[in-house]
């Protein structure tokens, strides 16, 4: 169903690999909502996903960028400007990677060349971004930035490792810029901390499996979907929520604020009696 949430509107879509990325879903949702985008992804994601697909799908360009580098954002806001036609209205970040979860390093034994890099990829990549487009002047007033995030940022889970700090400090780039974007610009800042989701990213997660139906099971509404997550990040780039800004935007079916739920303990007893 589409309420035509983004017609006229204009952005650029981060991190679609494949069909399950959270971004894929956004980028499917906001083309239904008449918004316009160009799509980008690190040159490496080119060949290991279809991007390909969702562009000609969607009737979007693809940039490549890698989203660390000054020079490749440079390149991708002012080519995307050129192709859209002018400022932009909208910007997804939904990029992450650690790569001492990727080696199996733990939490207590990080290499920390890793721990850098992770932390680039997941978090200053967002600083990068908004800094290119602050200075370059890239996005029309009234404007909406997002990026994702998880609960890890302000609670212990141990097996989301070094992404816990790398959350932390994305949601507080967030706020720190945002508050800069929104004074001189009347551009809203935002993060939503999005459910575990099965995607690329997230089963690289040790445990997934538990961590998944554990947070469904602790849920009054149950895990929010890659598709749920999409259709929030519509709203946040309408005009329907144009002073919503710094926030850290819960979309996880009620878990961040539940203690323990009655299918987690009865599940607990039951392990405890066997
Ligand atoms: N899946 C989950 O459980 C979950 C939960 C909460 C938040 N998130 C966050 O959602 C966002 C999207 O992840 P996803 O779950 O859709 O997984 P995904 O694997 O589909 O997307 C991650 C994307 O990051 C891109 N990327 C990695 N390094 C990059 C670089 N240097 N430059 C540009 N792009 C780069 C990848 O190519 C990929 O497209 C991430 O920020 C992730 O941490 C995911």
């Amino acid at each position: 169903m589409s309420y035509n949430l983004l017609k006229g509107k204009k952005g650029i879509i981060f991190g679609a690999l494949d069909e399950n990325s959270i971004a894929w879903k956004t980028a499917e949702r906001v083309h239904e909502e008449g918004g316009q985008f160009v799509l980008t992804n690190a040159p490496i994601a080119m060949r290991m996903g279809n991007i390909k697909d969702l562009a000609e799908k969607t009737g979007a360009e693809i940039i490549p960028a890698d989203a660390t580098n000054l020079e490749d954002l440079e390149n991708l806001v002012e080519k995307a400007m050129e192709i859209l036609g002018g400022k932009l209205d909208f910007v997804l970040h939904s990029i992450g990677m650690s790569v001492n979860v990727r080696k199996g390093n733990h939490y207590t034994n990080q290499n920390y060349d890793f721990t850098t890099k992770g932390w680039d990829v997941s978090a200053v990549s967002f600083h990068k971004t908004m800094q290119t487009l602050y200075q370059k002047d890239a996005m029309n007033e009234w404007g909406s930035i997002m990026a994702l995030s998880y609960i890890a940022a302000q609670k212990v889970f141990p097996d989301y490792n070094d992404m816990a700090d790398n959350k932390a400090y994305l949601e507080s780039i967030a706020r720190s810029f945002g508050y800069f974007f929104g004074k001189e610009k009347n551009v809203r800042v935002n993060t939503i901390s999005q459910s575990p989701t099965p995607t690329t990213a997230g089963t690289g997660v040790k445990g997934f499996d538990g961590f998944i139906a554990y947070a469904d099971k602790m849920s009054p509404l149950g895990n929010a979907t890659g598709m749920d997550c999409a259709n929030y990040i519509i709203t946040l780039f309408s005009d329907l929520t144009k002073r919503v800004t710094l926030q850290n935007l819960y979309n996880d079916g009620g878990f961040s604020n539940m203690g323990v739920s009655q299918q987690v303990m009865e599940a607990f007893v039951k392990s405890q009696e066997e």
